[in-house]
């Protein structure tokens, strides 16, 4: 007990057994690395000088619905933080509950939108509620880690950019509070954008203040120093590269002008949490999205890819970049680096391509994948008690009908419509009337709405973006009443034929491939040709692709993921080719063309 001094403040400086300690600190996210891979992570990290990680803790992860909290497995976050304490890190914990992150909602669990009353984010007592009842369960695991205790954990932060979002001072109260009456006895702090508003809105009294930016670190920890005049300048995200969107480039940020960046940080005396140190992989559902409209329903949704690479020093299959260098020479300067020699890279799969044969039509799976739900109107899957998943609606029009105008309102995000199994048309979020002519024969016609959604918003003064269909469907002016719903979450593909179809109709189709591997190693998967996919390796979702869109072109496989024989890789592709697809094992990632990150 108490072998560890406690991180404290002084004026500018922090200290730590009354010495001066400089915080220099990168973003990991467990929940964006396979479990096998943590201690490699960690390592690199350790690797580039830095004394301390950065982790948030995503609610909905642990937990989807509204059952009790998972901390088993790749929920077990308190075995991370011990493997980081075993590398010799500090831990810096950033349990939200609202996270950002680019991870889905925020890291808020979906089952919160099922109550369209309540207020996300704010001391409205259905939330605080839920809040509560997750602190009770996760705060525990993170005290008995704290440096009081003999623990790696030498900060937590209260909320994220709050300022950027609201300005409900008795929910930050709360939550401090919450978090202190459950044992957190380390050192508390704030993270905002460096202006007065953001600041004002974010922080509270007596809790350290930090700010987040990519550049310009003068003029942003002025703006903190004018906010917290003796204070330690502490920059708690140094954006060193971005997050990628369907439809966009790839971006990529210089190593040098990183480095420089980094350099003025810590010249100007600061502390630091490089995010991201290593980015990972929005493995399966789990990828947030950003929106630029007004509101929801306007146009300006844009989903965030697969991939987390982030352009970050430590790449997302481990890799020891440019930046990383860089990063550990500048870091050299003022903290001692670790002696020994630097990690190697993981083992690569040797380059090579399978064919994946068409197996089974996803209409005609729908019996083995779910159970439809009778409703009087098409809902959004969040009042179905369901996470994530495609959403199937099924309705039978009377006929003879039309021609009529189908108008399906409230697409999340995109919707295949199909009539008498015959797609008839694509709509997508952001078209803001969409809207089909039907013509419905004397025997009526079976209308279907496979809705694919992407990730839900994470960021932004709106965050209740639910999914599926959210308003209702129209034939002229007629509201078409009685579906049937099925949410398929596609969590065990396992009912599935195995077998190649002799006959499969257009429309979404899954495809399989087996591979042998001489052994289990690191790969980068492409499916070629193909439209929107989803990609499982061994019934694990790796993550989506879209060809048309970009800019990610591979999906990362982890060595953890293989085995040595009989590696099934399916693909579903929505796009609905019933063609034998290739499925291409490569070495290298490939996420798309690229070009400079926004400047912050
Ligand atoms: C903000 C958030 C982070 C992340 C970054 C962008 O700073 O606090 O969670 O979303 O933006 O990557």
């Amino acid at each position: 007990m108490n072998t560890r001094p406690a991180l404290t403040v002084d004026g500018h400086r922090f200290l730590r057994g009354g010495r001066e300690h400089r915080v220099v600190s990168a973003a990991v996210h467990y929940f964006r690395i396979h479990p096998d891979l943590w201690h490699d992570r960690l390592a690199r990290l350790r690797a580039m000088g830095c004394n301390t990680v950065e982790i948030y803790i995503a609610w909905n992860f642990h937990q989807p619905t509204a059952g009790p909290a998972r901390f088993d497995g790749w929920h077990d976050v308190a075995a991370f933080i011990r493997q980081a304490d075993a590398l010799g890190l500090d831990v810096i914990a950033r349990p939200g509950p609202y996270i950002c992150a680019e991870w889905d909602l925020g890291g808020l669990p979906a089952w919160l939108l099922a109550d369209e009353s309540l207020h996300l984010r704010t001391a409205d007592p259905a939330y605080l509620a839920a809040v509560d009842q997750w602190f009770d369960q996760l705060i525990p695991v993170l005290a008995e880690l704290q440096v009081s205790q003999g623990g790696p954990i030498v900060a937590v932060q209260v909320e994220n950019e709050y300022g950027s979002y609201g300005n409900d001072a008795d929910y930050l109260e709360h939550l401090k509070t919450g978090l202190i009456a459950r044992g957190i006895d380390c050192l508390l702090f704030t993270s905002d954008g460096p202006e007065p508003r953001m600041l004002a809105g974010g922080t509270l009294p007596g809790v350290l203040a930090t700010v987040n930016f990519g550049s310009h670190p003068k003029e942003a920890f002025a703006e903190l120093a004018k906010f917290r005049p003796d204070s330690p300048l502490v920059c708690m995200e140094f954006w060193n590269g971005w997050f990628d969107h369907f439809g966009d480039v790839h971006h990529v940020r210089d190593a040098a002008d990183a480095a420089e960046a980094l350099a003025g940080i810590l010249a100007a005396g600061g502390s630091v949490n490089i995010y991201m140190g290593h980015g990972g992989t929005n493995f399966g559902w789990w990828a947030g999205a950003n929106h630029t409209g007004k509101t929801l329903a306007d146009p300006g949704y844009m989903p965030t890819v697969t991939s987390y690479d982030y352009d970050a020093p430590i790449g997302e299959a481990g890799e020891l970049t440019e930046k990383f260098h860089r990063f550990r020479e500048v870091i050299g300067r003022y903290v001692p680096l670790p002696e020994g020699e630097l990690p190697r890279q993981a083992r690569r799969v040797r380059p090579r391509t399978v064919a994946a044969a068409p197996v089974a039509a996803l209409r005609d799976s729908l019996d083995l994948l779910s159970t439809p739900l009778r409703r009087p109107a098409p809902e959004p899957i969040e009042k179905l008690g369901h996470h994530h998943g495609l959403v199937h609606y099924r309705h039978r029009i009377n006929g003879p009908a039309g021609p009529a105008t189908l108008t399906v309102d409230g697409v999340r995000d995109l919707a295949q419509v199909f009539l008498d199994g015959q797609l008839v048309g694509v709509l997508e979020r952001d078209n803001p009337a969409p809207t089909l002519e039907l013509v419905v024969p004397e025997g009526g016609a079976e209308l279907e709405i496979l809705v694919e959604p992407f990730g839900r918003v994470n960021y932004g003064p709106h965050l209740a973006d639910r999914k599926g269909l959210i308003a209702g469907v129209r034939l002229d002016h007629q509201h078409l009443f009685g579906w049937d719903v099925r949410v398929l979450t596609l969590d065990d593909l396992s009912v599935l034929p195995t077998t190649p179809a002799t006959e499969v109709a257009d429309g979404p189709v899954f495809h399989r491939a087996v591979v042998d591997l001489p052994e289990p190693a690191d790969a980068f998967l492409a499916v070629p040709g193909s439209d929107r996919t989803l990609v499982w390796l061994n019934g694990f979702l790796l993550g989506r692709l879209w060809t048309e869109k970009g800019p990610q072109r591979t999906l990362y496989a982890p060595a953890p993921l293989w085995r040595a024989a009989g590696n099934e890789i399916l693909v579903l592709d929505l796009g609905g080719t019933s063609a034998p697809l290739t499925v291409e094992l490569r070495e290298e990632p490939d996420l798309g063309p690229t070009t400079a990150p926004p400047q912050h």
